[in-house]
């Protein structure tokens, strides 16, 4: 569970994985969601450089052995999202053969989606990723920035796209060869999918879900907020 991040969009304050969402830090949310599905035994918490502690510390405080009996791992993060899941993969045992990665900017997915994810992976796929159809039109454009105007260059056909959440599912040989392949060849990209997709493995795409939206900028905790106050009525 990458949980490294500044959190820039959200504006100032704690790491955004530490921020409170109807009083529980963020990360406690996604480490429950997750420990939900039995398909997950251990979870290694990517924390920021600096937060590892009080990470740790956070988590015995919400998530001890009577809430869950998952295993909860802490591993210090990396300046991108990249090396934060690469330290994360580093962590886990050897007899581990399938990985989730989920972002713990993703609080509130719901279990039905990570355990689609997990099943399919179990039944034969190497790399899956749960997304849902988008609902703006989306439009290609030369990059200009600064608020100028920029020119349009193309408009993809919408039925054929999809916005992709997490968690990822991966055969943990998969994953760790495309982290691999990255490091050496040292660029970017912005999710695991698309460096999987890079090594020429398929990738297939499960239903998402509307709950399982990244908290990226501020509006996105209202809706939070909102989505657990109406799961506590
Ligand atoms: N992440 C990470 N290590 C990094 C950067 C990001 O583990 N160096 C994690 C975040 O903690 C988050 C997930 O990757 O759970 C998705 O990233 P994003 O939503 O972009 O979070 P931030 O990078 O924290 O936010 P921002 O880009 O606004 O700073
Ligand atoms: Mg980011």
């Amino acid at each position: 569970m990458p949980a490294a991040g500044r959190g820039i969009r959200l504006g100032p304050g704690a790491p955004k994985a530490l921020r409170a969402l109807s009083g529980t830090p963020m990360l406690v949310h996604a480490v429950r969601a997750m420990a939900r599905s039995r398909a997950v035994s251990l979870v290694v918490v990517v924390a920021p450089p600096d937060g590892a502690d009080e990470v740790r510390r956070l988590l015995d405080e919400h998530t001890g052995p009577a809430e869950t009996s998952t295993d909860i791992v802490v591993v210090p993060g990396g300046e991108t999202r990249q090396d934060s899941v690469r330290l994360g993969l580093a962590a886990l045992p050897d007899d581990v053969d399938s990985v989730l990665v989920h972002d713990a900017a993703r609080p509130l997915v719901p279990v039905e989606t990570v355990d689609a994810v997990a099943a399919a992976v179990r039944e034969g796929a190497p790399a899956v990723v749960p997304a849902l159809p988008v609902s703006d039109t989306v439009k290609e454009v030369q990059v200009r920035g600064n608020g100028e105007a920029e020119p349009v260059t193309g408009t993809p056909e919408r039925s054929r796209l999809r916005a992709v959440q997490t968690p990822q599912g991966f055969e943990l040989k998969v994953l760790a060869a495309a982290h691999a392949q990255v490091v050496r060849e040292g660029d970017g990209a912005t999710d695991d999918a698309g460096m999987v997709e890079r090594l020429g493995v398929e990738v297939v795409v499960v239903p998402g879900h509307d709950e399982a939206f990244k908290v990226t900028r501020p509006l996105d905790l209202v809706l939070a907020e909102a989505v657990l106050a109406r799961r506590r009525a």
